[in-house]
């Protein structure tokens, strides 16, 4: 039987430090799977994954994701391939979403989606970090992304080489109840 689900949540974790050796093509298909396959407000999908794997554009991203105030991510440079999510906001979700509810579901479900690849990443050996603290316009220009879209997160990928840190996490009757708040 292969590993439990349960099991696979405990192993994922931020890896900051990573092997410079290349990801098998295999993989990173498999972890796309994952993400396409994740559920999203009225089904639609709004995600776009770029994948990249080329060393000079990705030394070009990280130069322009990560200086200044965003320096402190330059660890995604040691990473050998950088998944940029890009939102593909569908207008009406958005309107309802924002203006009745509250509630962005674009960056909801790319959320969910890109977890879904850091889930499937982690089952397969390897290790990522989501990175949300980064020069969004940088990225763009050097991707040519639309100014109008939104780049929402990024993530690492790559073999980690650095050791598991015990997790710090709320206690589950800090962060849940039954039947009624708090
Ligand atoms: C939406 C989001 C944005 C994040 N942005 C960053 C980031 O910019 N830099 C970073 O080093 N870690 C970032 N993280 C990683 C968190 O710091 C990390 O998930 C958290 O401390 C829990 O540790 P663990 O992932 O090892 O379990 C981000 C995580 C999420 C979910």
């Amino acid at each position: 039987m292969g590993e439990k689900l349960l099991d696979v949540f405990g192993k994922r974790r931020s890896v900051r430090a990573y092997k410079p050796v290349p990801i098998e093509k295999e993989k990173i298909d498999i972890c796309i799977e994952s993400a396409r396959l994740s559920p999203s407000a009225c089904n639609s999908q709004p995600w776009h994954f770029i994948i990249i794997d080329d060393p000079d554009l990705k030394n070009r991203v990280c130069e322009a994701a990560f200086s200044g105030a965003y320096s402190m991510n330059s660890f995604v440079k040691e990473a050998p391939v950088i998944a940029a999510i890009v939102c593909e906001r569908k207008m009406f979700l958005s309107v309802v979403g924002k203006y009745i509810r509250g509630v962005d579901y674009c960056l909801t479900d790319i959320g969910i989606a890109g977890e879904h690849f850091c889930l499937q990443a982690s089952q397969l050996g390897l290790g990522t970090c989501w990175v949300g603290w980064f020069n969004e316009k940088g990225v763009k220009k050097t991707l040519n992304i639309p100014s109008f879209k939104k780049v929402g997160y990024l993530i690492s990928l790559g073999y980690p080489s650095d050791q598991p840190v015990e997790k710090v996490r709320k206690l589950t009757s800090e962060m849940s109840s039954r039947n009624r708040y708090g």
